[in-house]
């Protein structure tokens, strides 16, 4: 039911994250910009994605992230700038207010922790007819034993801290602790999770 997330899931994994995060901001850029960025991590050697099939073995979940996270959006951004900007530019003209965010996300730094043997999960969505039977669970886990087998220690990520008690119980269920709070640009107040994976517990 779980299997790696390969190039040809790209489209799939786009309409599962435009369905599973409605009005998120990645969202409103589209699924050009999107597809830029899954295959990106995708086609990254230190990506770390997979897909959960549902019954007729189609992708319905996915979870991606990176065992090299600090620096990973500058790196994939430096890749393909260009193509970034290029699918960038309908969003912005359908809401030009959302300029300074872009301009933000492709010319800052990213504010991924750093540290050595650390892994970063970056996006996890499940379609919306399949939430809250289990598959959420396993891709965590099928992400958490791969950072594990390439030598990760812990493993970190970040979510909203308002208005997403779900989620914050979801990520508590699978093992992560609140370790760090903060504020983004935008004044959305996060939770930064970490776990510590099990081959490494003291
Ligand atoms: C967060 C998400 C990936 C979890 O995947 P899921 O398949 O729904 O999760 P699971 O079915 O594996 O649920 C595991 C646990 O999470 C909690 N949970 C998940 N969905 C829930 C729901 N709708 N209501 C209540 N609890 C829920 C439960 O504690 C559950 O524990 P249990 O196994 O003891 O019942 C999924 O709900 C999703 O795609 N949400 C929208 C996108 C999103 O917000 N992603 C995270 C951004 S950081």
């Amino acid at each position: 039911m779980i299997r790696t997330f390969e190039m040809c899931d790209v489209d799939e994994v786009v309409a599962v994250h435009i369905s599973s995060f409605p009005g998120f901001f990645l969202s409103f850029l589209g699924s050009r910009f999107l597809s830029l960025f899954y295959s990106g991590i995708c086609a990254a050697p230190e990506g770390i994605c997979f897909v959960y099939l549902n019954e007729a073995s189609r992708p319905a979940g996915f979870v991606a992230g990176s065992s090299n996270p600090s620096g990973f959006y500058s790196r994939l951004l430096k890749r393909c700038w260009f193509k970034f900007a290029l699918a960038s530019i309908g969003p912005i003209l359908n809401k030009p207010s959302i300029i300074k965010r872009v301009a933000r996300a492709m010319l800052l730094p990213s504010r991924n922790p750093v540290g050595e043997h650390v892994a970063g999960l970056f996006s996890i969505g499940v379609c919306p007819e399949l939430q809250g039977a289990g598959a959420g669970k396993k891709l965590v886990q099928a992400f958490l034993n791969e950072a594990q087998n390439r030598g990760c220690k812990r493993v970190f990520l970040s979510t909203d801290r308002d208005n997403n008690e779900v989620v914050n119980q979801f990520y508590l269920d699978c093992g992560f602790i609140v370790e760090r709070q903060y504020v983004t640009p935008e004044e959305r107040r996060m939770n930064e999770f970490w776990i510590t994976l099990p081959a490494f517990l003291g």
